[in-house]
């Protein structure tokens, strides 16, 4: 039967941030064909899975859903998946799931409305899951919800293959955003109202070195966008430690709005884990460079990623890991269990970790995690932050995120909270809870919009 032209649509995003300023370009993509957006999946035409592929829980939550969706018969929308795993997964998808419409990969955005198109006239599925990503992306159609603060890509795929990660198949090699539209579109963000903006890339640090008429890198980047006026703050997310260099770090230090917070993935706290991973560093090495950086910019958070229970990790360098965070005292962690990914190489070796003890060692680092936060949030009471103010509660009060990625709420000094939103404030912390810290606004600060 061949469906009536679509007027509305859904998109659902898992995933990581690179995968969400995905789906904000699909949105003003979609928008500029003139559809509009519904946030009730029961009353689009067109229904969208921006997917992940990174373990294997994240592809069964968009499969089992995915799966419901095959029992709508009446006016049967047009379904799409979109993202890292319609490239791990390719025409596979079409055979799982018989009702779906269109798969279209993450190199191939720029399709997805010409895609939509050929579903409804020739009545066919779609398949687009180029391997290269081709610089021809409209990254500045994006559509965002947040009026404060962006992300914007600045370099797409993954050169790494770290042996546990299925990234490098799904986003492909590593192909840097040319810097003038980069520029073009920080601009037009200052234009907009715009404060922050993150740099986003699986790895952000090795920016440039894929140019091969010009010496031009991260760090060098990053001094232009500082001079960009209205900006107050940039953050970038996130780095490889093997690319995080001593110009990087001065950077950090002497650019007044690159923030003072680092997400500096160690993985595992074992050199023969981190070998075996392929993470080409060593711990020492990796330590370092720590250390380095804590020199240069003394008042730097640090954030990391930890896969635990990966293939052959014994007890004793598990215990390397609860090291590692004992020593450095990560202000924000992501912890994971290891998964097995199909196609990567570490899927050659036996998932040999029984479940149980993953989970124990999880449970265990998590523990010890939460007591450090405890002790670091505890230390700031007392402290002045500056907040950039991004929301309102639903008590009322403003919040937002100190420069060091530190969740802050306090009261609104007026009764129009909202006047506040886009401002920077400074705020005396006096309590937290969890991982947020609470404050009172410095008097000197009341200044809304
Ligand atoms: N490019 C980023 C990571 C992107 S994936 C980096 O290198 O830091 C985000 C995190 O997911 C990784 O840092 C890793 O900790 C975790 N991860 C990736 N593959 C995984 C797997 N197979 N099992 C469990 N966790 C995994
Ligand atoms: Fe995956 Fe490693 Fe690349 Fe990060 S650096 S995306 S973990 S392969
Ligand atoms: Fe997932 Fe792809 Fe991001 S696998 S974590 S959505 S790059």
């Amino acid at each position: 039967m061949k469906r009536s032209n679509p007027k509305t649509f859904y998109i659902r995003t898992y995933g990581c941030q690179m995968n969400e300023l995905d789906t904000e370009i699909m949105v003003g993509l979609l928008e500029k064909k003139g559809l509009v957006k519904t946030d009730d999946e029961k009353l689009a035409d067109i229904i969208i899975f921006n997917t992940c592929s990174i373990r294997d829980l994240a592809e069964r939550k968009v499969l089992g859903k995915l799966g419901q969706l095959g029992r709508i018969k009446k006016n049967r929308p047009i379904i799409g998946v979109t993202g890292c795993m319609a490239m791990a997964k390719k025409e596979a998808l079409f055979k799982k799931l018989p009702h779906l419409d269109f798969v279209v990969g993450t190199n191939n955005i720029t399709d997805l409305s010409d895609a939509i198109d050929q579903v409804i006239e020739k009545e066919q599925t779609v398949l687009r899951t180029d391997n290269k990503f081709e610089e021809n992306l409209d990254y500045l159609v994006a559509s965002r919800d947040d009026k404060v603060k962006a992300s914007i890509s600045i370099i797409r795929g993954c050169d790494k293959y770290c042996t546990y990660c299925v990234v490098p198949y799904t986003r492909g090699r590593e192909v840097s955003r040319p810097l003038e539209n980069i520029v073009q579109e920080v601009k037009m963000l200052a234009d907009q109202g715009y404060k922050e903006v993150t740099l986003l890339g699986q790895n952000v640090n090795s920016y440039g070195k894929d140019f091969k008429d010009k010496q031009f890198l991260f760090h060098d980047l990053l001094y232009h966008l500082d001079a960009i006026e209205g900006i107050e703050r940039i953050r970038f997310l996130t780095s490889h430690p093997i690319d995080i260099t001593l110009d990087l770090m001065q950077a950090i230090r002497d650019l007044p709005s690159l923030c003072e917070f680092v997400h500096f993935p160690i993985q595992a706290g074992s050199s023969r884990v981190l070998k075996k991973m392929h993470r080409i560093y060593t711990k020492e090495a990796y330590f370092e460079k720590v250390h380095l950086l804590r020199q240069t910019v003394p008042n730097v958070a640090l954030g990391t990623d930890i896969i635990v229970g990966f293939p052959t990790e014994t007890e004793e360098e598990f215990c390397e890991t609860l090291d590692v965070f004992k020593q450095l005292r990560y202000e924000c962690a992501f912890l994971f269990a290891y998964s097995e990914r199909k196609g990567t190489p570490s899927s050659r070796w036996k998932d040999d970790i029984p479940e149980e003890v993953k989970a124990d060692r999880l449970h265990r680092l998590m523990d010890l995690h939460n007591q450090i936060v405890g002790e670091i949030m505890t230390d700031f009471i007392g402290n002045t932050v500056e907040v950039l103010v991004d929301a309102v509660n639903e008590k009322g009060q403003l919040k937002g995120r100190s420069r060091c990625w530190k969740k802050v709420v306090f009261d609104a000094p007026s009764d129009n909270p909202h006047q506040f939103i886009g401002t920077l404030q400074q705020v005396k912390v006096t309590g937290f809870n969890h991982q947020t810290l609470k404050g009172e606004v410095l008097a000197r600060e009341l200044v809304g919009c």
